[in-house]
């Protein structure tokens, strides 16, 4: 330590640590000052050698060796520091150009683009299954479910309970004919318990403990509807076997708003049949 005091400015202590700058720094320092014309306060800074120093400063000390830092022409030489030229503006780069003048979106996209959104909509349409209901199941299915009340004595999927089951084909051993199903649903139970009824000789309980008619409750239309999905979705019948049973619930012209109470087989409903084959054609 001792031997460096001739090179080693000692500063006080910062933050408990001394610090010592280095000569080396501080010469650098000085020759800096002198470079830029700076008055020194340094005593040391006239010895400094100024060869050491940037060539700038050396052709001052040879031009006025006597007071190099007495007179102040060094302040010119600042320019040194912005030897910049005027910034050129840099020259587009090819793909800018590409990229700002081309069309975005082709003329011939616009009416693809504009289909687009419709398409989807058609397309996420298109992934559901379609299970809508034709109008005379809907309608059959309501008038079983809720407005006839059939389900709450045969059953909610026809499986049978006060009154016997409908499923697995017994309906169509019954009524072989949608028709006589259809008076059926008309006239409900005959009166007298024990009376034979429907084409394989079944026993009816007769009018009291029987089923109630809805000649009077049901419209035509409802009543229809309520035979075709009774056979069709409860029974399991081929549709093409109530065709004409589907055909005449579409004739809604034709049909009466409601069938009789007592209406008889099959007279009524063969007329109406037939004027809707003659409205048909
Ligand atoms: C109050 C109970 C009750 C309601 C409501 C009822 N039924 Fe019935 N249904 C019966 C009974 C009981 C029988 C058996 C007939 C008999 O013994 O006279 C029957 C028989 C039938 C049959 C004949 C089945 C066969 O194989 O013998 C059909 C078809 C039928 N009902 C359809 C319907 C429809 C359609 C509705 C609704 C519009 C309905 N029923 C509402 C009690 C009912």
């Amino acid at each position: 330590m001792r031997d460096s005091d001739a090179h080693v400015t000692a500063l006080p202590h910062i933050g408990g640590t001394l610090v010592e700058v280095p000569e080396h720094l501080l010469q650098r320092s000085r020759d800096r000052r002198v470079a830029l014309g700076a008055p020194t306060d340094d005593a040391g800074a006239t010895e400094v050698p100024p060869s050491t120093t940037t060539s700038a400063p050396a052709v001052m000390q040879s031009a006025t060796p006597a007071a190099p830092t007495s007179t102040k022409p060094a302040l010119p030489t600042l320019p040194d520091l912005e030897p910049e030229p005027a910034p050129v503006p840099e020259p587009t780069k090819p793909w800018i150009i590409a990229a700002v003048t081309r069309k975005k979106i082709p003329y011939w996209a616009m009416p693809v683009l504009l289909f687009l959104p419709f398409w989807a909509i058609i397309f996420a349409g298109t992934l559901e299954p379609v299970e809508s209901d034709s109008e005379i199941i809907a309608l059959g299915r309501e008038v079983y479910e809720g407005s006839g009340g059939c389900a709450g004595c045969h059953g909610a999927e026809g499986g049978g309970g006060v009154g016997p089951t409908l499923r697995d084909g017994e309906v169509m051993a019954t009524f072989t004919d949608w028709r006589d199903q259809v008076i059926w649903i008309v006239n409900g139970s005959p009166a007298e318990a024990g009376t034979i009824y429907g084409d394989r000789g079944s026993v009816s309980l007769g009018a009291a403990n029987g089923m109630p008619a809805f000649g009077e409750d049901l419209s035509a239309r409802e009543i229809l509807a309520a035979t075709y999905y009774v056979r069709v979705d409860l029974g399991g019948a081929e549709e093409a076997s109530v065709a004409h049973l589907e055909e005449l619930f579409e004739a809604e012209e034709a049909l009466p708003d409601a069938f009789e109470i007592g209406l008889t087989f099959p007279s009524t409903i063969n007329g109406l049949l037939d004027s809707v084959e003659m409205a048909a054609r």
